[in-house]
């Protein structure tokens, strides 16, 4: 076991911050645009989390969903919604790293998985591990800590709920601390690791993905025109991605 647990100790506040409003204008509305049509879609979700998404995926008509996650507070969450409002969708606590699959989907998701690779030798293997999950004429979908973010910026997302602070140098590896904050000022802490773009480009070539493509989040249209959301748009935290194996 390689990956950290330490979302077993945010479980329950890491959820709520399924609230704050960005979360559902920008990174839902980006994710499922980069989902399309998944009516009938075999998908496997690692780094599910307490299953926001897994859940979602088959509530659009996804034929299946696997979710995984290190942490067993999150799937433990994500079981007791399966349970509450059984929708078909299972899961398994298992380390990206140690996850061999025993079978072949037609999509996988990571949203905020890849962010955990410290060293380019981690998103090596976790991109293996996504390649070897995914059916030929399958694609992978991630949300992800953007690489292109400038770190100026990283204290100027307060007003959506979370500020991101690092080391003084960007360089590989570098931690990304987040600080979240669902009421007030006290915060809920995790770190994400850097790794620039041309890291994530490289190593997916290298694996076999085809197409690999950064994302940018879309705002959904019914705060178009609300210059709430400029700073974030302009310089956006997060960054979807996708690439193809054919
Ligand atoms: C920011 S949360 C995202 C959860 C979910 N995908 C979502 O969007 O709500 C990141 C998740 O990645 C999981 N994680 C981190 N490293 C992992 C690893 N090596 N293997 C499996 N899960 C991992 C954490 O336990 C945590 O639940």
């Amino acid at each position: 076991m390689k990956g950290d647990k330490h979302y077993d100790e945010i479980a329950n506040e890491y959820k709520e911050s399924k609230e704050l409003s960005f979360r559902k204008v920008v990174e839902k509305y980006s994710i499922n645009l980069m989902l399309g049509n998944i009516e009938g879609k075999d998908i496997l979700d690692l780094a599910c989390g307490e299953g926001i998404y897994s859940r979602m995926m088959k509530n659009e008509g996804a034929k299946s969903v696997f979710g995984v996650d290190i942490s067993h507070e999150m799937i433990e969450l994500a079981k007791k919604a399966e349970k509450e409002n059984p929708i078909g969708c299972s899961y398994e606590v298992n380390d990206v790293f140690d996850f061999k699959p025993k079978k072949e989907f037609d999509i996988v998701t990571g949203f905020y998985l890849l962010n955990y690779a410290q060293t380019r030798e981690d998103l090596k293997k976790m991109c293996q591990v996504l390649f070897n999950s995914i059916k030929k004429g399958g694609k992978f979908i991630g949300f992800n800590d953007n690489p292109m973010n400038k770190k100026e910026n990283y204290g100027s997302y307060r007003k959506y709920g979370f500020i991101k602070e690092t080391t003084p140098e960007r360089e590989e590896g570098a931690f990304i601390k987040y600080t979240m904050f669902n009421h007030g000022e006290d915060g809920f802490t995790f770190n994400n690791y850097y790794l620039s773009e041309k890291t994530y480009e490289e190593v997916f070539k290298e694996v076999g993905f085809q197409n690999f493509k950064w994302v940018e989040g879309k705002l959904d249209p019914k705060e178009k025109g609300n210059p709430f959301w400029d700073d974030f748009m302009k310089d956006q935290p997060f960054i979807g991605m996708t690439a193809e194996k054919i």
